[in-house]
């Protein structure tokens, strides 16, 4: 079969029926089955969120530290056929979903544990669903709002008649009393300021802070979205996070050892980042083929080193493979990703 992009082996799935059709076949799981890793006692599963038995059995035996989900947005972008496990759905059906997963991650979350919620609002359709999942999740009783990050991309989408959409927001929200670990980017501190006298000298403030750089805050300017020329890119996957921003949750909210869950796997991000991190993490998707990506990069990540295909395909028996011309040769995509 031939590739369906211009610079990645294999084009975004959620709009080729006919790859995907042959691509099931190869994929190793069907709905409600689930690989367990034999080396470190990561889970993938074929489970749909909001089904609270299917999640329940993935979950069995374990409490979970830090949930990071990435639920479908319930917005269409650039026009793409989106999967059935991606359609747009009216708001009420979209919240009834929401309520469903984030009960049935309650259920498997610690005492003393965070939920992380990347989410999109759509300003073609009055900021849905942001505001509305935001309220909705007033209503969960174990649960407190704990903060709210914008992710800021460099690359957006827009047009030259309003402001450049660059902006992705994660909610952050703790059950119980969960600890909290303070990071640091590498950014460095440039403001000076906040002049005091400390022991009879006027110090300022970047005499007598902790670090050179300053912490990442609830605004995150240096996370690079993935497109094809990273190493951890995923051919195929329209919606893949950055490993640095799930490796940040990580490291400020768990321990080594620590269980991690992601219902939305997808590309499996949050599953390579657990392994780099000494995580164990249970993740699920309701699409095989996204399960088997998951699988696969973590397989390759331990044979190679590598933490994605970059514009090779995940599935080279059904799509050949790319040579290093064919994706190193094009322009950069202009495109958010961000869905
Ligand atoms: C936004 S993507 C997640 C991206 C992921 N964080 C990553 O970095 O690759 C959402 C995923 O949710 C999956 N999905 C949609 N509905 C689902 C459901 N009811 N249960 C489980 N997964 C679902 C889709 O197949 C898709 O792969």
């Amino acid at each position: 079969m031939a590739p369906s992009s211009r610079t990645e082996a294999l084009g975004r799935l959620d709009g080729d029926d006919e790859l995907v059709r042959a691509i099931l076949p190869h994929c190793r799981l069907t709905r409600g089955g689930v690989w367990e890793d034999p080396v470190r006692g990561h889970r993938v599963g074929v489970c749909d969120a909001a089904d609270p038995d299917e999640v329940a059995r993935l979950f069995a035996d374990v409490r979970v530290r830090t949930v990071i989900n990435d639920p479908p947005y319930n917005v269409i972008v650039g026009g793409v056929k989106k999967s059935d496990a991606l359609g747009k759905m009216t708001l009420a059906a979209y919240l009834e979903f929401s309520r469903r997963w984030v009960e049935n991650a309650v259920a498997c979350m610690a005492d003393d544990a965070d939920l992380f919620v990347w989410l999109g609002a759509d300003y073609r359709d009055h900021f849905r669903p942001l505001p509305d999942f935001m309220v909705l999740m007033r209503a969960v009783e174990a649960l407190r709002a704990k903060n709210y990050i914008t992710v800021r991309n460099q690359r957006g989408y827009g047009t030259q008649k309003n402001w450049m959409w660059i902006r992705q927001e994660l909610l952050h929200y703790a059950k119980g009393n969960p600890s909290f670990r303070v990071v640091y980017t590498d950014i460095p501190k440039v403001l000076k300021g906040y002049y005091k006298v400390v022991g009879g000298a006027m110090t300022e403030n970047i005499e007598r802070s902790r670090s050179e750089t300053i912490r990442p805050g609830n605004v995150w300017i240096d996370i690079q979205q993935v497109f094809y020329r990273m190493e951890e890119n995923v051919p195929g996957c329209y919606a893949q996070k950055p490993l640095s921003a799930i490796e940040r949750i990580m490291r400020c909210c768990s321990d080594e050892g620590d269980v991690i869950g992601d219902f939305f796997a997808h590309s499996g991000s949050t599953l390579i980042a657990g392994e780099r991190l000494g995580r164990r993490v249970i993740t699920c998707d309701l699409d095989p083929v996204f399960a088997e990506i998951a699988i696969r990069r973590l397989e390759r990540f331990r044979a190679t080193g590598k933490a994605g295909w970059q514009w090779q395909s995940p599935f080279p028996e059904v799509t050949g493979d790319a040579t290093e011309s064919d994706g190193g040769d094009a322009a950069d995509p202009d495109d958010g990703r961000l869905f």
